[in-house]
């Protein structure tokens, strides 16, 4: 039998993040990861961290390699009815977003946590959670042949949309809050220089495109796909001929393509469960809430989470004091209904839903009214280099 403070499930950035700033506190956890190191590392997802985030990561200690190598962004551009306008982040709220992608942050807390002697258990299966309402939670697993029990004192679910913490709870217990949209993203990586220095939001009558990029040499691209499309019909070839069409011809004209070094298909969700903690059992990041890609609020919301969760426990071990843990889930789902509104505006108003020609002018109409007012300009900029938190990270 395995003790410890807090048994942290899933080693994705809430987990290793909550890990490493629980560590620099002097509280005692352990991580249960159901994959493999490499394949945690090997992952690509997001690539726009908001300063708080940046913040964050900072206070974690992992910062350094962030801090040398993000691109700072001024501001991003949308691209729609045939022009392209910038939104000028930096102007409009005095603040910028890093590009640094979740695979680096992921590497970054990983050798962190590796080089602080972290408890990390990988390829951990039949992860179970037992007596969350009990003083004293355990946590089951299966590794090398054995089974395995950790005795804590609390249990922070990190493990993601599909993981066992969430599942783990009697579904009378929660009320869930749920929005599936009838499209995907298919996301290639290629070594290429990225088609312009900022992101670029494709609203076109064949569907949403964006350019994105993780360095200089590196870049992110996604096209809008139906959910029944299928990696083998998406060639290189169709897939760059596709993105160029959906973007304004100048920046398809400076396209450079080349080799996709990754493809995948993901499809687009908006969810929230409430309330986030259950007895023993707090839930943070994509356990707790699904956004949209769109608005690029995911990992930045997982850290949002994570950074009130861990404040909570160290207030709660110095202390004796759980009130921030009581209030843990109301002050987190102020932050999370506030992002999933952004993230499904941003997604309804840029992607194509159906035929409707109206639906589409309707689009347009809002992105001229948007582009043409600072009032509404000023907003969605605060929303995407993330709202104000009430104190420093
Ligand atoms: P995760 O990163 O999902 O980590 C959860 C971890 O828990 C994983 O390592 C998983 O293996 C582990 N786990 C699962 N089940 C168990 C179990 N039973 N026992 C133990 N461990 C378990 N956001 C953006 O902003 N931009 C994007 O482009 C973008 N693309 C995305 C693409 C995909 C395919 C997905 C799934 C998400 C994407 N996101 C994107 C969202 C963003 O990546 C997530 O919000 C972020 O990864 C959340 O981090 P997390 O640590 O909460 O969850
Ligand atoms: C990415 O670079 O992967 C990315 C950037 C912005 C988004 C979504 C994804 O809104």
């Amino acid at each position: 039998m395995i003790r410890t403070q807090v048994a942290i499930i899933g080693a994705g950035p809430s987990g290793l993040l909550l890990s490493q700033l629980l560590h620099l506190h002097g509280i005692d956890n352990v991580v249960v990861e159901r994959q493999s190191r490499g394949y945690v590392e090997g992952r690509i997802r997001a690539g726009v961290l908001e300063q708080g985030t940046v913040d964050l990561l900072i206070a974690a200690g992992v910062g350094a390699r962030l801090l040398r190598e993000r691109l700072v962004h001024d501001g991003f551009a949308l691209g729609f009815d045939g022009r392209t306008f910038r939104v000028d982040l930096k102007g409009l709220t005095g603040n910028s977003v890093s590009v640094y992608g979740q695979t680096e942050v992921t590497k970054d807390l990983m050798d962190a946590r590796v080089a602080a002697g972290a408890k990390l258990v990988f390829e951990a299966a039949e992860v179970a959670l037992e007596g969350l309402d009990l003083a004293r939670p355990t946590v089951r697993y299966r590794s090398e042949g054995r089974t395995h029990e950790i005795s804590c004192d609390f249990v922070a679910g990190c493990d993601g949309y599909h993981g066992v913490s969430r599942r783990s709870v009697a579904p009378s217990a929660m009320q869930t809050f749920e929005r599936v949209y009838p499209f995907g993203w298919l996301g290639i990586l290629a070594d290429v220089p990225p088609a312009a220095h900022e992101l670029i939001y494709s609203n076109h009558s064949r569907g949403f495109a964006l350019c994105s990029m993780r360095s200089p040499t590196r870049s992110r691209y996604y096209v809008q796909c139906g959910l029944d499309e299928k990696l083998q019909d998406w060639p290189d070839s169709r897939f760059w001929d596709e993105l160029q069409r959906r973007m304004p011809a100048d920046v398809a004209n400076a396209m450079v393509t080349g080799p996709s070094i990754e493809k995948s298909i993901a499809p687009l969700r908006s969810f929230v469960v409430e309330p986030l903690r259950f007895g023993q059992l707090f839930l943070a990041g994509d356990a707790a809430h699904i956004v949209p890609p769109t608005g690029a609020k995911g990992l930045n919301l997982a850290a949002a989470d994570v950074r009130v969760l861990y404040r909570a426990f160290v207030e709660r071990y110095r202390t004796g004091n759980a009130g921030l843990l009581d209030r843990y889930s109301a002050e987190c789902l102020r932050r999370i209904w506030m992002a999933e509104r952004f993230s499904w505006w941003f997604t309804s108003t840029m992607h194509k839903f159906t035929e409707d020609a109206f639906a589409h002018r309707l689009q347009l109409a809002e992105l001229d009214y948007l582009t043409g007012s600072t009032a509404a300009l000023t907003s969605v900029a605060e929303n995407y280099v993330g709202l104000p938190f009430e104190s420093p990270a």
